[in-house]
């Protein structure tokens, strides 16, 4: 991956944080707050991610990420929002990630970066503030990168 998308994609995701409203249910809610209670949120370690994949189910306790479990996971999210699922599942189930991080970061990192960025990119609902405008804006670029 280039490195102007490696740069676009951490500033965007970096800069979301709150910006798309999307809905999530009060289960979800729970579990990402006991995963946010067990975990140190260390950018450079996977253990959140970890944590959220296990409590999702897709991930065994080995470690590997089952790929029909991820697409039950999928599907269980956004059952609500068809046209994000469709895209999500055609982008990241592939098995090759690898331009949705940084060539040392863990697989699962990667796995999650792909579900936010197409979560972001077709978000239902965008916060408007000035903040969120300009991470609006930096999405566009975001786009052309990520057709
Ligand atoms: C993890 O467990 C699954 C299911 O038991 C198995 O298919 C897979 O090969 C295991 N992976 C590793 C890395 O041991
Ligand atoms: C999804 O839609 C159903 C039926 O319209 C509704 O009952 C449910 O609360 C919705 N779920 C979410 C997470 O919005």
């Amino acid at each position: 991956m280039h490195r102007l998308a490696l740069f676009i994609f951490s500033v965007v995701v970096l800069l979301n944080k709150g910006c798309c409203e999307y809905e999530i249910n009060e289960e979800k809610t729970a579990m990402l707050e006991e995963c946010a209670k067990t975990v140190v949120r260390d950018p450079h370690s996977c253990d959140f991610q970890t944590c959220v994949a296990k409590k999702s189910g897709f991930m065994l306790s080995n470690g590997t990420i089952d790929k029909s479990l991820l697409e039950a996971t999928i599907e269980k999210d956004f059952k609500n929002k068809t046209d994000i699922m469709a895209i999500v599942k055609e982008k990241c189930l592939l098995d090759n990630l690898e331009e949705y991080g940084p060539p040392h970061m863990c697989h699962i990192g990667k796995v999650t970066n792909c579900l936010h960025l197409y979560l972001i990119l077709n978000c239902p609902q965008w916060k408007t503030s000035e903040h969120c405008d300009k991470v609006r804006d930096r999405l566009d670029d975001c786009e052309s990168v990520f057709p």
